[in-house]
Order: structure tokens, then C-alpha cells, then sequence
């Protein structure tokens, strides 16, 4: 197999691109679909600071890596949720990355700021910890973005990532979500803008990225992902993949030419949470303040079934 490119030795096949790819090559293809994202949305300049929310994983740390790579400001951001040594695990690959590196990596650990891991909010609050651990992640990540004066947030999500959302924003024809669902969301107030630089670029693409550049990540899934909602709509997209090329990015694609077709939802009048100053929409504190008042009230609770307490 020949590079589509020079001719050498081909390391990977892109059957929805109709390329077959050097490592060079490849390098230099998701480097260019990173900065034509990050251009043609207007993500974010050269001047600006971005944090990367890293998780450990093979995208995320590819984006700090290209980001970086591509000279913009670019620091990072790990949230410790304390999932069991899954988290531990996914901290330690992204402190090492930060470290070989000389790069800037903020760590914050939901039990500090909660009161709870997301395994004892799981139990307490008796919701879905997927659920649960969106809603904390989107909070802690802003917050951090806001308080450390970043002009936007980036996450990895890639290709595979942004159609399985897309495929389930579709099947509830969800209006208000389809018309969220964008590779970039402007900032208001204290939200920060929100990017997605990956967006057209496969799982595939972004695990040869890593193998080609040393990049080491955790190849584990987070424990609680196994029979969510999404790993199945990403298993059906892959069995169309297989059978017709390019139906995930052309998926993508011509949603997104059609998009401004949905009718955004009512703009929700936001407030100030009167308990740690966050923007939201709900009536009195943001719900993640909630969730920790909810978590002090159980361990009040715990205290007293125990006896112990004043
Ligand atoms: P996921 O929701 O797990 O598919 O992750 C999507 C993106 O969210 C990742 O590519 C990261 O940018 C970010 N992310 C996920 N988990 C964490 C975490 N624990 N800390 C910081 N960022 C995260
Ligand atoms: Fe949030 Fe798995 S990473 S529940
Ligand atoms: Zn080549
Ligand atoms: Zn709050």
C-alpha cells in the first residue's frame, strides 16, 4: 500500500477520505483538518488562551499536543472525578504528558470541590453516573476556564464522537439540541466559549497520531461507559462505515449545512447561582451547588446515624 501522497510505504488506509497515508502524511493531514476547524469556526486566536480538557485519553491529549505544536497558548485541564483506579490511572497518563513536556496542567478533583466522588454521588444523589458526571464535568471545566481567565475550552471530541450524538440528537428529533450541536458555542457571561477542534477527524486518525508521535494514553474506557447510549449508536454508525465509506462525515457535514433549519430554544434568562456566582437557569443555586448541598446533608445524616455527631 503506497502513500496517496509521495508514494512510500502507507501506514493507514482512509477509505472515507480515499486516502492511504505515510505517517508523515497523516501527521501533516490532521494537523491541516485541525487548523482549517479552528479557522473556519473562528475558534479561537493565537493571542487568546485556550484549556484543553484532557482526559487521559488519545484525543485529548493529541489536541494539547497539536495545539501546542501549532504555537497557540494552549494549557491544560484534568478532572479527577474518582471513578476508582480509572481515574487514578487517567490522572497519571495525563500529569506524565504534562510533565515530559514543560506544560501547564490543572488538576481538579470533584471530591475536593463536591464533597464526594462521582461514585458516592451516584449512590447518594441515586442517579446515573454518566448523567451526573456531564452535568459536574461541564461545570468544574467552565469554572475553571472562567476563574483561570481562558478565552475558550477545548475537548476532543472527534468525528465518531460528534455523529453519535448527532444520530441520537436525530432519532428524538431534538430540536433545541440539533440546534446547540455545533462545533463551537460563543461565550456569555461567565460561560465560556466552547470548542471542538476534532470534530472532522476520525478515532482512527487520532489513535495513529498518537502511535506516531510517542503519545501515551490510557486505552481503557471509563468503566461506567459500557452499555451507555452512546457506545451503541457508534457501533451502528461503524457497521454503515464498513459498509458505505464516508457516511460519518458526510453525516456531519451536511448537518452542518443545514443546521440554522432548527429553531434554537428560547433564550433561557441566566442568573447568577447566589452560591458560588456560576451562571444558570435554574431558580435559586446551579445544580451543582445543589448537588452539594445534597451531599453535606447526607453526610450530616451518616454523622448522626453514627452517633458521633456534636
Ligand atoms: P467523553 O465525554 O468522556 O467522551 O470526553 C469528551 C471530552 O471531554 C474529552 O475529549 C476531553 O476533552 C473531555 N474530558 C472527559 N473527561 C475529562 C476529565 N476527567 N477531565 C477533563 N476533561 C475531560
Ligand atoms: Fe463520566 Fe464515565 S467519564 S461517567
Ligand atoms: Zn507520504
Ligand atoms: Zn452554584
Amino acid at each position: 500500500m503506497r502513500c496517496s501522497v509521495c508514494g512510500r510505504e502507507a501506514v493507514i488506509r482512509l477509505r472515507h477520505a480515499g486516502l492511504r497515508l505515510c505517517p508523515e502524511h497523516l501527521v501533516a493531514r490532521v494537523e491541516k483538518e485541525v487548523e482549517g476547524a479552528i479557522r473556519r469556526f473562528r475558534m479561537f486566536s493565537h493571542e487568546e488562551r485556550v484549556l484543553v480538557a484532557v482526559s487521559g485519553g488519545k484525543d485529548s491529549l493529541a489536541l494539547w499536543h497539536i495545539l501546542t505544536k501549532l504555537g497557540y497558548q494552549a494549557d491544560g485541564l484534568y478532572i479527577d472525578l474518582g471513578i476508582g483506579g480509572y481515574s487514578e490511572r487517567s490522572r497519571e497518563v495525563s500529569q506524565a504528558f504534562a510533565e515530559e513536556r514543560g506544560l501547564t496542567l490543572h488538576v481538579v478533583s470533584l471530591a475536593g470541590q463536591l464533597g464526594a466522588t462521582l461514585d458516592e454521588l451516584t449512590r447518594i444523589a441515586r442517579g446515573k453516573p454518566c448523567s451526573l458526571c456531564g452535568t459536574v464535568k461541564r461545570y468544574l471545566m467552565n469554572r475553571a476556564a472562567w476563574e483561570g481567565g481562558y478565552q475558550a475550552l477545548a475537548t476532543g471530541h472527534n468525528l465518531d464522537d460528534e455523529a453519535a450524538t448527532l444520530l441520537g440528537n436525530v432519532l428524538r428529533w431534538d430540536e433545541g439540541y440539533l440546534a446547540r450541536q455545533y462545533p463551537v458555542l460563543p461565550e456569555e457571561g461567565k460561560l465560556v466559549r466552547k470548542v471542538k477542534p476534532l470534530v472532522f477527524l476520525s478515532e482512527r486518525e487520532m489513535a495513529a497520531y498518537c502511535l506516531i508521535n510517542g503519545i501515551h494514553y490510557l486505552h481503557e474506557d471509563c468503566p461506567h461507559a459500557q452499555g451507555a447510549r452512546s457506545i451503541v449508536l457508534k457501533g451502528v454508525l461503524n457497521q454503515l462505515e464498513d459498509r458505505y465509506p464516508s457516511t460519518k462525515i458526510s453525516f456531519l457535514r451536511q448537518f452542518l449545512k443545514v443546521r440554522d433549519r432548527f429553531q434554537p430554544p428560547e433564550p433561557v434568562l441566566l442568573h447568577e447561582c447566589p452560591s458560588c456566582g456560576m451562571p444558570t437557569a435554574a431558580e435559586g443555586a446551579c445544580r451543582f451547588c445543589r448537588l452539594k448541598e445534597r451531599v453535606a446533608r447526607h453526610a450530616l445524616r451518616v454523622t448522626d446515624d453514627h452517633g458521633t455527631s456534636a
